[in-house]
């Protein structure tokens, strides 16, 4: 007797385990390569179709702010980022994608394109030191004369990033006293 009990009490189980179950997929694809096709359907999300008028893509945010309002918008705009590892190491890799070209990996504006593209100015400058994120995040955001907008390419959260990233640029070459310090100690 107890012994049917404990088989209908597993039979349920399984009938409710199978009920969750969803078979638009295979819970395992041997060798995935070649399962998912590139090719889209001309519904599908990412085809290409003019987007309707005032609409932005989804996950995309907006910045409409005018070059010139950088004094401005270098005080309103904060770092919503903490300098965590993952934020700094994201950071790296975003400079070293779009900006080490032109910057050079310090940002001393001795990147491999210079001097077929413009020299920028340092990034180690005390002026650009003394500039607060925000003001940093614009440039990127807006470009400045010459130096394009990055705003297509990386996204806010990867600007703010590079941001953190351009500080321990100009902290490895201007170290503090405890900066020093610290580094003697290792
Ligand atoms: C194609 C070359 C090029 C690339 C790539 C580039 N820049 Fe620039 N950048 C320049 C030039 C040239 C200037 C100087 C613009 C001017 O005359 O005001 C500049 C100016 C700047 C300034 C202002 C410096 C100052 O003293 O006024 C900052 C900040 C800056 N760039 C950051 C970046 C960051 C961050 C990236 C990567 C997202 C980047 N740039 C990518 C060429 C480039």
């Amino acid at each position: 007797m107890k012994n049917t009990w404990s088989m209908a009490v597993a039979g349920l189980f399984v009938v409710l385990g199978a009920a969750g179950c969803k078979h638009s997929e295979p819970n395992f694809i041997f060798m995935p390569d070649m399962y998912y096709s590139p090719a889209l359907k001309a519904q599908e999300e990412g085809a290409m179709r003019t987007p309707v008028k005032g609409t932005i893509p989804r996950g995309f945010t907006p910045y409409d702010y005018a070059v010139e309002n950088n004094e401005e918008l270098g005080r309103k705009l904060v770092n919503p980022f903490q300098r965590t590892k993952a934020v700094m190491l994201r950071g790296q890799q975003q400079y070293n994608t779009y900006c080490i070209v032109c910057h050079g990996s310090y940002g001393e504006g001795d990147g491999s394109v210079v001097p077929k593209m413009p020299r920028p100015p340092s990034l180690q400058t005390e002026k650009v030191q003394n500039w607060p994120d925000g003001r940093i995040f614009h440039v990127i955001s807006a470009g400045q004369n010459v130096m394009p907008s990055y705003a297509a390419q990386v996204t806010q959260e990867d600007r703010w990033a590079i941001v953190h990233y351009i500080r321990a640029l100009q902290r490895a070459k201007n170290p503090s006293e405890a900066d020093l310090k610290t580094a003697e100690a290792r």
